[in-house]
């Protein structure tokens, strides 16, 4: 029924989101399923310039990744930013990322722990092979940052399926949002050959997999990685 849609949920959760973003929204990439949404906008200038002066030297096969974590209590813990800046950030837009969260997968909402706020500097030619994310990434949100074109996310059928069925734009300041489904969400990125790739990773995570296999209906999984307490 229309008002179960993605997009109808989406319009119901936008009372939550900062007036600057532009938010779009899709089930599927090429005809394969997977529900995501598109936020145009995320940071505002003064955010995004501080964040862009941050990309590392890499060399051109070289990953490098300052990182920075955000907890539930307000807590951050960082490489590069102080922690007004983060706080800031935080006190922002975690609350209309929970609501993205709850349109993508409810159930995982109250799994909410802490953030991730990575900085990833990537060289023109290095590659990063298809994965699903982990289930403790509760939502993922990639930003692209510089420079001004490259090559956005990859999106694949197949584990082993090199050729990706298509693949969300790389646009300054544009944010790919999807919560990952096990086996189901894969994905990949590479620079274009000629630039460094610079993003902005800003997960909403869990401690606790077990709990989020459980929530996207994962059961096997949910019992082996809860004995272990995973
Ligand atoms: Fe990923």
């Amino acid at each position: 029924m229309e008002q179960h849609s993605l997009s109808a949920k989406v319009y119901q959760a936008s009372t939550a989101f900062p007036e600057h973003w532009k938010v779009s929204c899709a089930e599927e990439v090429n005809g394969v399923a997977f529900p995501h949404l598109i936020i145009d906008n995320f940071f505002t200038t003064e955010e995004f310039n501080q964040i862009r002066q941050r990309e590392a030297d890499v060399k051109d096969k070289e990953i490098k990744i300052a990182h920075s974590l955000i907890r539930k209590n307000g807590e951050v813990k960082s490489d590069v930013f102080d922690a007004p800046f983060l706080t800031g950030v935080d006190r922002k837009y975690r609350p209309p990322l929970l609501a993205m969260l709850g349109v993508l997968s409810k159930k995982k909402t109250s799994l909410y722990e802490f953030s991730d706020f990575h900085l990833i500097s990537t060289g023109p030619d290095y590659e990063h092979a298809i994965h699903d994310d982990i289930p403790k990434k509760l939502l993922s949100v990639v930003i692209y940052i510089n420079p001004e074109q490259n090559n956005g996310t990859f999106i694949h059928d197949g584990r082993y399926t090199k050729e990706p069925v298509g693949e969300i734009e790389w646009k300054q300041n544009r944010a790919f949002v999807f919560s990952r489904l096990d086996r189901k969400t894969l994905h990949s990125y590479a620079a274009n050959k000629v630039d460094n790739r610079f993003c902005v990773v800003y997960n909403l995570n869990t401690y606790k997999a077990f709990k989020a296999h459980w929530a996207e209906g994962n059961f096997l999984k949910f019992l082996e990685k809860g004995l272990k307490y995973e």
